[in-house]
């Protein structure tokens, strides 16, 4: 049994006696004590696929910052690797893909991932950490959506714009349509395995959403979505979609318990949207953490009385900034579970 529940309950709109708070991307990017663990090795990818390093940073946010919940060290673009392209994370640059999808005979050599054997390495990390996290809380496990792993299969690497990922829509929908297809399957198959190997819950983090027109969000992205959705039953799921304020009312029919956020996206409006049927998640600017320990406190507050309480779970609008001081991330979620419990 676990010990602190409240993010699941929070998730299935059930009573909690606080909001419930962790923090996106809180693995990895702000402590030196994951800084730390890194330097001893060649990289990024050599840490996501050591399991029991991978579950060792995985646990050090729940040790030393306090959050309700521990999502799993891994990243969004294991699934493309799965699928036969494979990543380097280049140092202070971001991810980068030799090869990349651009004609019908790439779509046709992408195969579907088999997760028992292409992702061994992330399973395995969700057990050690499930065992060592021993149910002080929930794990969370990840997927990108296939909307934003197409912008990297199709692009190569990050962008402002994605626009080679774009163009494909405006030239070959139908190949589009095939490679989201193959990345969907993947996925859906890939968070089984995740949640029989532990995961307590589920978020897909649809990364690149905003940079979609609306007719192309609902038809490039929305519709995968939907399948990961109606998939996923065992556990709570969370759909977080960057900047696509304008599909929010799209949502509403999503089988998800849970919408993230961004801080760009209004509260009230997303609550008058949903009415009591869906919980929220976010939004803290992430750069409100930059501002004095009595200015956080403000701004969470704030952020609090806005969400007031109703089927929410305290977070940033997106993944906490790598400079941010981890202390000012300590009083956000002491704050947050100080505040909420008055
Ligand atoms: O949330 C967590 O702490 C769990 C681990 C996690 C990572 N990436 C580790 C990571 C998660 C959930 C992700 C998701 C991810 N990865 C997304 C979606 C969320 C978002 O922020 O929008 C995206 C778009 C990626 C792709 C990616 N991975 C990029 C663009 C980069 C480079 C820059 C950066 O840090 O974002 C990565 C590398 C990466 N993934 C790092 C970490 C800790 C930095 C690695 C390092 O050099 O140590």
């Amino acid at each position: 049994m676990l010990k602190n529940d409240l993010i699941l309950r929070a998730a299935k709109g059930e009573a909690v006696e606080r909001t419930p708070v962790w923090l996106m991307r809180q693995a990895g990017r702000i402590l030196p004590e994951y800084r730390a663990v890194r330097s001893s090795l060649s990289g990024f990818i050599e840490l996501v696929t050591t399991p029991h390093l991978a579950a060792e940073v995985t646990i050090q946010p729940v040790d030393l910052l306090g959050v309700d919940a521990a999502i799993i060290f891994s990243d969004i673009l294991v699934i493309p690797e799965a699928m036969g392209l494979a990543y380097e994370m280049v140092e202070k640059k971001g991810p980068y893909f030799p090869e990349v999808v651009s004609s019908q005979a790439d779509v046709d050599k992408i195969k579907i991932a088999d997760a028992q054997s292409d992702l061994g390495y992330v399973l395995e990390a969700i057990k050690i950490t499930k065992k060592e996290l021993d149910n002080r809380v929930p794990l969370i496990g990840f997927a990108g959506c296939p909307w934003t792993i197409f912008c990297y299969m199709v692009e190569g690497s990050g962008s402002k714009t994605f626009s080679k990922a774009r163009k494909m829509l405006f030239q070959e929908p139908a190949m589009a349509h095939q490679l989201l297809q193959k990345i969907t399957d993947s996925t859906i198959l890939y968070l089984k395995e995740q949640i029989k190997a532990g995961a307590d819950m589920i978020q897909i983090f649809d990364s690149w959403a905003g940079i979609l027109n609306p007719t192309h969000y609902q038809e490039f992205s929305m519709k995968y979505i939907k399948q990961i959705c109606n998939a996923i039953n065992e556990v709570p799921i969370t759909t977080f979609a960057k900047g696509a304020y304008f599909a929010l009312p799209s949502m509403k029919d999503l089988n998800c318990n849970t919408i993230g956020l961004d801080w760009n996206m209004d509260i009230a409006n997303a609550r008058s949207l949903y009415g009591d049927t869906k919980t929220l998640q976010g939004n803290l600017d992430p750069c409100a953490l930059y501002g004095s320990y009595d200015e956080v406190k403000k701004e969470t507050e704030s952020m609090l009385d806005q969400f007031k309480g109703a089927r929410h779970i305290a977070n940033l609008g997106h993944g906490v900034y790598p400079d941010t001081d981890p202390d000012k991330v300590r009083c956000f979620i002491e704050h947050v579970k100080e505040y909420s419990a008055r």
